[in-house]
């Protein structure tokens, strides 16, 4: 069996983190999204992996590299413009030839990996294995319609959803999806869709078989999904000391401090996580944060949080939460006359002031 892995796309609802970075990049307890898919494929015993990629293409290759890193071969298939899921099944047919494989969202987060699902697929050989999951927004996915076990219906993206149960960013196939998405026509949003696809699937008679998933999944296609996934992992956590901590700091909880990083007088609650070389002083950080390499964070209060590598917080009055801060980015107090806000910020960014 191959793997498919999508990290096109242009990540729109992620802005202005992804002006500059792939969002399968953005790191979630500080590992790229798109690790945690690695993993999932190679436990699933998967080796031979065909990752799509588009704009964002020199930054995918330089942090997966020839995927020998996870055990795996890693072969790389460039999609000129984000047409969609099912187009790039298409243009993915010479790598995937006839065998069955698995279809990974690059984006896609699912708790309890894929390896009982391949299992699954493998033993039962349908045309297709799906994975649905209960959600509060089906009108944001693609949603599926059961008769007892069986999918009777899909629709991407229903104004009104039949049902509460989302199409899972994983999908199981045969060669049979080639003619699939090569007869399916482009959606409103016109890319070509996996969803029609596999409704494709279902009109001709095939085998589609699914699977409610009950262990979490998460889309981190916007700011809140991220955040909740990175506490989901973050809860998993162990404590793992490779830093200094001096003598007035407190850890709570579990924490994980890479090496080269000082915790000088401060507080941290975990689960948190705090990467290599970074100076948290006279600071508090709170449950479910990840901070990245080499960030300073200096009498300054954050909580709920992801801070990417070589960013400076200092002095902030008010606690910060609920917060995604890119790399490199600096956020302080400015005692300058006349007292004023200063902001330099990227095309869509947004900012909350108290
Ligand atoms: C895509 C699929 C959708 C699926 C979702 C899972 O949506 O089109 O059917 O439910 O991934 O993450 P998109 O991320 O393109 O909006």
């Amino acid at each position: 069996m191959k793997a498919l892995i999508l990290s096109g796309g242009s990540g729109t609802r992620l802005r202005p983190i992804t002006h500059t970075s792939a969002k399968q990049l953005v790191p979630v307890a500080n590992k790229p999204i798109l690790f945690y898919a690695m993993e999932a494929i190679r436990a699933a015993g998967i080796t031979d992996i065909g990752i799509i990629v588009g704009d964002t293409h020199a930054e995918i290759e330089a942090a997966i590299g020839d995927g020998g890193r996870w055990g795996c071969k890693v072969t790389y298939i460039r999609q000129d413009a984000p047409l969609g899921l099912a187009h790039a099944v298409k243009i993915a047919e010479p790598f995937l030839k006839d065998e069955p494989f698995v279809m990974f969202l690059g984006d896609n987060l699912i708790r309890d990996g894929i390896t009982g699902l391949v299992k699954r697929f493998e033993a039962e050989r349908p045309n297709s294995q799906i994975l649905l999951a209960h959600v509060k927004n089906p009108q944001d996915f693609g949603v599926a319609e059961l008769d007892g076990n069986k999918v009777i219906r899909l629709v991407e993206k229903p104004e009104k959803p039949m049902s509460d149960l989302a199409l899972v960013g994983v999908y199981m196939f045969d060669k049979t999806i080639f003619p699939a998405v090569n007869a399916i026509k482009p959606s409103k949003r016109g890319e070509l869709e996996i969803t029609d696809a596999i409704q494709y699937l279902i009109d001709q008679g095939l085998k589609v078989n699914s699977h409610i998933i009950t262990g979490w999944w998460k889309d981190t296609g916007k700011l809140e999904d991220m955040l909740e996934a990175n506490r989901l992992v973050l809860e998993g956590l162990e404590t793992k000391i490779e830093g200094d901590v001096d003598q007035e700091s407190k850890l709570i909880g579990k924490v994980e401090i890479g090496p080269g990083s000082r915790i000088v007088s401060s507080v941290i609650r975990g689960p948190a996580i705090i990467g290599e070389n970074c100076l948290i002083e006279k600071s508090y950080v709170g449950p479910f944060t990840s901070i990245h390499n080499s960030v300073i964070l200096c009498a300054s209060e954050i909580e709920h949080s992801i801070v990417l590598a070589d960013s400076k917080i200092v002095d902030i009055g008010s606690r910060i939460e609920d917060s995604l801060i890119g790399k490199n980015v600096v956020v302080c107090r400015d005692c300058g006359k006349p007292r004023a806000y200063r902001f330099m910020l990227g095309d869509n960014s947004e900012v909350s002031v108290l």
